[in-house]
Parts: structure tokens; sequence; C-alpha cells
């Protein structure tokens, strides 16, 4: 039976079209969904929308249409960018389909019989965009600390789930399971601010809106968006229904992936939903970064938006991809800028990866008629290292990327294209060809193919196009030779041609044109 891996992305909230930083934690699930099943995994990745709540209900208000109406509408334009961005999702959960709401009610009455959920009065200061109270100590110069606009008094009638009960038996988790919070430092956070204070019991329920799933017994409260959203994981799968055939196969998930500005309801009070539900917890969550903007956080009022389809449209899906996990490091936020995003496609793309490609096709079509040469079984001093080389970037990438350092992974696979671009100064192709020295070139051939081969493998996960274009590009057709298993050998290329003319997969753009370009339809 194959291994199983299950990726989440958090469940979207349908407030408009999604910029590159909203897309990024989709991009990021995709692509390591994409890896895991080139490694052989039977894989399963959740995304979808996030659609209850009072901000729904007051921008379907605005838009003139009904929330369902809005959320719809909204449900489809996300599709849309998905198919758009070939994000290769199994599931797409909408919480506001039966398949979701009938088992948060359930999930609320199995809490309520249990004691964990009871009936209180909330008092306290409330963000309506977030959608979340905050005390006082939470706020940042009186203002809500996730969004930065004003917070204000709310009282209500609530339901509240007892978190305090859990504090302890989280902060044991977290102690006995060091891959659970990635990466690390998040764990500290969560514990510095928001469990050694003293965690707050969470407000479960609103009665000040209608637009979410009511409390079956006590139906003028609606399930308060977070445990509405948080349980969509499980829900997706079939927990608690007739049908619990992925859910049996699939949880705990592999990894769950979050942006910081929703770590605390991640790490907090999801693991604790889940100890409540006496159900295992997932093995990694990771929180990512943000991507910012030269001038701070993206926003239409600042006229710093940058939309995927803006890119795409312009340079391909492979090069914005690359640009977003490339940008993104483990430990801070990314930066998107024009000259970065041009500067990366020139270097990066066309210099080092599309230059490599176009010389050594062209110098196995000018040498051998485009025959790639046998592997000799021999091979001299520098072939070898180029070898013990490519064999240490491997793994050095797959560490990296498994241990969620994506962009480190990245630049991983780069050191190995620059190595073997050094390799054809380093051999001299040229002038073995005219001191007729054919063993040699042979061998120097041979290897530059065959880690061409390899640097496509290994862009798989993120730039499928450009991968499948250098195989064609160096003939390899037999989908053995295309797996992740096939980069441990050396010695299968035989009878392989090149094609004769190859295109440039990337063309150097006019630097000034370009970024010309990516400032005016971040104004649009
Ligand atoms: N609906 C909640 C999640 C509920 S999960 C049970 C939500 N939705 S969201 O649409 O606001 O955000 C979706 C994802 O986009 C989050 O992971 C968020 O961190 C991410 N990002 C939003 N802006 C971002 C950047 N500028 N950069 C990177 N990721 C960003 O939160």
């Amino acid at each position: 039976m194959k291994e199983t891996f299950y990726i989440t992305t958090p469940i979207y909230y349908p407030s408009g079209r999604y910029h590159i930083g909203t897309a990024y934690t989709t991009v990021l699930a995709d692509t390591i969904k994409r890896y895991n099943k080139l490694k052989g995994k039977e894989t399963y990745m959740l995304t979808g929308a996030d659609e209850h709540g009072q901000k729904i209900e007051k921008k379907s208000k605005e838009a003139n249409k009904t929330p369902k109406e809005y959320v719809d509408e909204m449900a489809e334009m996300a599709k849309t960018l998905w198919k758009k961005m070939d994000i290769q999702y199994d599931d797409f959960i909408r919480t506001t389909e039966e398949r979701h709401e009938k088992i948060v009610q359930k999930i609320f009455d199995k809490f309520m019989e249990q004691g964990d959920i009871y009936k209180g009065e909330y008092e306290g200061l409330y963000c309506i965009p977030c959608e979340t109270f905050f005390t006082e100590t939470q706020l940042v110069d009186g203002k809500c600390p996730d969004c930065g606009r004003e917070v204000v008094p709310m009282k209500e009638e609530s339901y509240f789930f007892n978190m305090k009960k859990y504090a302890d038996k989280l902060l044991k988790y977290y102690d006995e399971h060091s891959d659970f919070i990635k990466p690390e430092y998040r764990k500290q956070e969560m514990i510095n601010n928001f469990i050694k204070p003293g965690l707050e019991d969470l407000c479960v329920t609103r009665t000040s809106f209608d637009w979410g799933i009511k409390v079956l017994k006590d139906p003028k409260h609606v399930v308060y968006v977070w445990l509405d959203a948080l349980t969509n994981y499980i829900t997706a799968l079939g927990y608690m229904s007739e049908d619990e055939t992925l859910f049996k196969k699939f949880w705990p998930a592999d990894v769950q992936l979050v942006g910081k500005d929703i770590a605390r309801f991640h790490l907090i009070y999801w693991p604790i939903f889940l100890m409540a539900l006496d159900l295992p917890l997932p093995k990694t969550i990771f929180v990512h970064n943000w991507i910012m903007m030269k001038d701070g956080k993206m926003s239409k009022s600042k006229g710093n938006v940058i939309y995927p389809e803006d890119l795409i449209d312009r340079y391909g899906l492979d090069a914005t991809k690359y640009f977003l996990l490339r940008e993104m490091p483990t430990s801070q936020d990314g930066l998107f800028s024009p000259e970065e995003f041009i500067q990366r496609y020139n270097f990066d793309l066309c210099n080092d990866l599309s230059n490599l490609l176009n010389r050594t096709v062209s110098m196995v079509n000018k040498y051998f008629n485009g025959q790639v040469p046998e592997y000799n079984g021999t091979p001299n001093e520098v072939d070898k290292e180029i070898e013990e080389k490519c064999t240490e970037q491997i793994e050095k990438f797959e560490t990296l990327f498994e241990n969620f350092e994506i962009a480190n992974s990245i630049q991983e696979i780069w050191n190995l294209i620059a190595r073997t671009n050094k390799y054809i100064d380093e051999t001299m192709p040229w002038q073995l060809a005219k001191e007729e020295q054919t063993e040699k070139l042979k061998s120097s051939m041979y290897h530059l193919i065959e880690n061409l081969r390899k640097i496509a493998i290994l862009i798989k996960p993120f730039m499928n196009e450009t991968s499948e274009n250098i195989l064609n590009q160096i003939g390899i057709k037999d989908e053995k030779l295309k797996t992740w298993q096939s980069m441990q050998e050396y010695d299968k290329l035989n009878g392989i041609k090149v094609i004769e003319k190859g295109e440039p997969i990337f063309m150097r753009l006019n630097t000034e044109e370009e970024m010309e370009y990516i400032r005016n339809v971040m104004k649009k």
C-alpha cells in the first residue's frame, strides 16, 4: 500500500480577488503535494472557502446580493484562479455546504454534552473585519493586532469553549512533539504571548448575525467562525458522516499550511478542538510569513497590489511560481518588487537555466549529430566531481524542502545549475573537439544531459511546464527517466537524441519596459 500524504491550505475568505500574497499559501501547498506525489505517495490536497460570518453578510449587502449569491460567485472566482495556476487540489470545501454544516452541528452538540462548551456572556473588544474579540492587552496601539483597524466594544449572550481546561495538555503536547510546529520559533511565540499569560476561553457562538450555522438546540445562536472554519479539515474527509473512508485513510494530516496571521487559531484552538474530539493532531503545522511590498502590506488604497493573473499572462505560470517560492524566507517576510522580479527572471531563469539548456543541446547537435553519447563507466576526475556534486545537491534539496525551507531548497537547485554551467567552462568541450579528445567530449556531453535531466525533475513540483520542456528538448521520453527515483541512476540514457533546434525556455526581458508594465498593473 502506498504511503499517504494529506495537505491542507486555510479556507479563504471570499472577500474579493486574491493577490499574490494570498495565492502564496495555495501555491506552496500545491508544490509540496506534487513533490510528495512524485516521490510515490498517495496525496490528497484540500483547499476551500470560509463563507460564513458577519463580514460576508455585510459584503453581500453592499453588493446588493444575498449572502448565498455572493459566496457562490466568489467560490467560482477562486476556482477559476486555481485552474489558471494549475493547482491540483483534490477537494474544495465550502463551509456553506451541507456536508460541512451538519457535522459542525454534531461537533457542537458533542462538545456541549462533554461539558467543553458552556453558556455565558461575552463582553469585549471586537474587530468586525477579522471577526475576532481581543483583550485590551492584545491590542496594538488600541487597534486590532491582526489588521490594524478599529475595534468596537460588544456584549452578547454566547457559548464558550473551555480552552483553559486543555492548556496544560497542549503545552505537554508541544513539548513532546518537536515536529508539530514549524518553524520552531512560532511555538515559543504561542507559549509566551497566549498560553503563559493565561488562555482565555473562546467564544464560539454569536447572536448578532444570522449568516452562520445554527446551533440546533438554541437556534438564535450561530456558530462562531473559527469553530466552523477550523473543522473543515476533517469534515471534508467525511468525519462523523456515513462514509468515513477518506477520513480513515488520510487523517491525521501530514502538514497543514497557514499564514502567520492565523497561526494562533491553528496552533492553539485547532489542536484543542481535536483533543476534545479525541482525535490525533496533524503531524505538522507549518506557518509561513507574508509577501510584502516595499511600502508594507499590499492594499488597494496604496495602489501596490499585484495579482497573479497579471504576472502569469505576461511572464508565464512557472516564472510567477518560481518567484513567489524563491523569495519567501522561512524566518522573515518575503518582498515583492518589480526590479527583483525582472532580475530573477533574467538571471536565474534566462541566464542560468535557459542558457545551460541551449548551450548543451546545441553542443550535442554539433559534436554528435544530436545523439547523446553513452555513459563510459569510468568518469575522469572532473566528471566524478560533477556526479558527486549532483548527488549532494539533490540530498540538500530534499532535506531543506522536507523541513519546509522552500526558498533555501530552491537555492540548492540553482547552485547545481551554476555548478553545471561552470562544468562547461572547466571541460571546454570546444577545445576537446578541436583536439579530438572524443572520449572526454562524450563524457562531458553525457554529464551535461544527465544533470539537466535531474534539474528538470527537481523543478517539476513548482515548474511543471518548464520541466517537461527541458526533458523534451534533451530527448527524455521514457516516463521511467522522469521519476524521482530515477535521479539515483547514472547510466540509463542509451539511444537518446536531443531536439534539433531547441527554443529558449526563457528569453531575456527588457528591464525598463517590464518594470513599467508591472508598476502599471499595480496601479490598476
Ligand atoms: N478564512 C481564514 C482562514 C480560515 S482556516 C480554517 C483566512 N482567510 S484569508 O483569505 O484571509 O487568508 C488565506 C491565506 O492567505 C492565509 O494563510 C493568509 O495568511 C494568507 N495571506 C494573506 N495575505 C498574505 C500575504 N501578503 N502573503 C502571504 N500570505 C498571505 O485567513
